[in-house]
């Protein structure tokens, strides 16, 4: 697929809770998001970059129930702690804001309206869980039963560790209260409905043209397939947006969460001083391309409700959704409540970001399951970054420095360009099917030739020699700095830190950051005097 060039792009990541902190299973969104960031803006593409914190929903009242606090405590300290870990891993959105802001606030009131003024909202007597020991109705998270449709033990809005169905309130059987652990009954309600029957017709033909991942569109035709059920759209909470007009309701999460998608872009660009309407060119005149990276577990969320409350108020449609495989532990699935899990400041605090940043592409393909565990990880650095990409680079650069001290003459040799021209190629064609692992084995492909090329080639024996065979070393280590050169650009959207030494290391001046992929072209320049070598990569483990 290739994305216009002639619009702007946004991108966006799922919005975490803010309700615990940062784990490796989120890094799978963020991560390829800011890759794909860099790569796209690398290919001459104007992005914007936005994802927050999701401050809304049961999982926050209930972390701050348990903690005997309040939503705000909790929104407050974990918003601070995503933000810290997002900029230590160089995850860099444009903005990063909060569900809780009053723009977010506003933009919901007036999609709801907006919604509910064409017709596709109604009110409806509906079973809610409710508990008579704590003396209130659970919606979503505070109850717990079983999954109607698989069997599995399923939270109340979602079978989690089941069949991965959205289940609406009422639909869970043998509810618990979370709280209190006793048994709740179904109690009638009214509550608002969305008409996601309605959009059956049009969410078919919309998925069908839906870019991004193949397991997003599949999952979302086959529920699309099978039937539509309304939605329920508001609960029995004091923390969310207000239902309008109603001071005892609040929307469900899942309505509000997606809309501060448009009320970031929204708040970016007043902050950069554009124009009041200039966010209607994003959201509401197809004037952008939008293109969201989540979890294979949100797909329902994104794929099915949000583009029905989109196409329903008149709003743009995403043109692609990036679904990333779950990351599992040791072949468990990631449970917080079972000490499953790695934290993103367990690895932040023992190994560059990088390495980590390199792992989450490098080791399975973007849709299928990540397998986490840490022999995995210490074998792809050392036998990767280390062994292969690092290797390459000191070796080269110390004979460089310590010969040259500069990069000397010579011409390109041709198959040292057609090896850079392919994996470009290779790279470019993964980065429109959005395949991140094919991106660093291309280029991990490019370090594998570089470093047979120089073994082949024995400059090391040639520099002894005459003034032919000095010249003939002088062409050998200019075509290896080109392909060194060439590797800092490719990666650079995987390792911006690591590939920025490296860059430094050559000598080069420019910007790194700011380089795009013709720049590949462009020979190492001759007599550019070389910055002292230094190990890009330590052995882990
Ligand atoms: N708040 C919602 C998203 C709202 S978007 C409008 C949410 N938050 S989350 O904190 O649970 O997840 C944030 C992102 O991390 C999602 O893209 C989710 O898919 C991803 N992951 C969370 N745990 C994960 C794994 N164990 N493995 C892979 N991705 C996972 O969902
Ligand atoms: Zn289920």
């Amino acid at each position: 697929m290739k994305i216009p060039h002639d619009k702007p792009v946004l991108v966006t990541s799922a919005l975490p809770y803010v309700n615990g902190e940062c784990h490796i299973g989120h890094l799978r969104t963020y991560v390829p998001a800011d890759i794909c960031v860099r790569m796209l803006r690398k290919m001459g593409y104007r992005v914007i970059f936005i994802s927050g914190s999701d401050t809304h929903g049961t999982p926050i009242v209930l972390s701050a129930e348990a903690e005997g606090t309040t939503p705000e405590a909790v929104v407050e300290r974990y918003h601070e702690h995503f933000r810290r870990v997002f900029d230590a891993l160089n995850v860099d959105f444009d903005y990063y804001g909060r569900t809780d802001s009053p723009a977010n606030h506003a933009r919901t009131e007036e999609i709801v309206k907006d919604l509910m003024a064409r017709g596709y909202v109604y009110r409806k007597k509906t079973k809610q869980a409710y508990c008579n020991t704590c003396g209130r109705f659970l919606p979503d998270r505070y109850v717990e039963g079983i999954c109607p449709y698989c069997g599995t033990l399923a939270r109340g809005d979602e079978c989690d560790q089941g069949c991965g169905r959205h289940l609406e309130p009422g639909e869970i059987e043998e509810p618990r209260c979370k709280i209190c652990g006793s048994a709740a009954v179904y109690k009638d309600q009214e509550h608002f409905f969305f008409k996601l029957s309605a959009f059956s017709h049009f969410l078919l033909s919309y998925l069908h043209g839906l870019e991004g991942t193949a397991n997003a569109r599949n999952y979302a035709l086959e529920w699309v397939k099978r039937e539509l059920r309304d939605w329920c759209i508001t609960r029995n909470l004091e923390w969310g947006v207000k239902f309008p007009g109603r001071d005892d309701l609040v929307v469900y999460v899942w309505v509000d969460a997606p809309i501060g998608y448009i009320s970031f872009t929204e708040e970016l660009l007043r902050e950069r001083g554009e124009d009041d309407t200039e966010w209607a060119r994003y959201w509401k005149n197809n004037e952008a391309t939008i293109i969201h990276f989540i979890g294979t577990d949100i797909i329902y969320h994104h794929c099915i409700f949000w583009p029905a409350m989109l196409k329903g108020a008149g709003y743009s449609l995403p043109r692609a959704v990036i679904a990333s495989g779950m990351v599992k532990i040791n072949g468990k699935t990631f449970s917080k409540s079972r000490g499953n899990v790695v934290w993103a400041s367990e690895f932040l605090e023992r190994f560059h970001p990088d390495m980590l940043r390199y792992y989450l592409v490098a080791q399975s393909s973007h849709t299928k399951e990540l397998d986490f565990s840490w022999d995995s990880f210490f074998m792809r650095v050392n036998n990767e970054l280390v062994a292969i990409l690092g290797n390459l680079a000191y070796r080269v650069l110390t004979f460089t420095y310590k010969h040259f001290g500069m990069v000397p003459a010579g011409e390109i040799e041709d198959e040292v360009t057609s090896a850079i021209e392919s994996a470009t190629a290779e790279v470019l064609s993964a980065m429109e099917n959005y395949e991140f692992k094919k991106m660093v084995d291309a280029t991990m492909g490019l370090a594998n030739f570089g470093n047979s090329y120089f073994q082949r080639e024995e400059p090391w024996h040639l520099i002894k020699g005459d003034e032919d065979a000095r010249r003939r070393c002088g062409t050998i280590i200019k075509n290896v700095l080109q392909i060194l050169k060439s590797i800092c650009i490719l990666l650079e959207p995987v390792m911006p830190e690591k590939m920025g030494e490296m860059w430094f290391q050559l000598g080069m001046e420019t910007d790194l950051h700011a380089t795009k992929i013709e720049d590949l072209r462009a020979p190492i320049r001759t007599g550019q005097k070389l910055n002292k070598p230094a190990v890009l990569f330590q052995r882990v483990g």
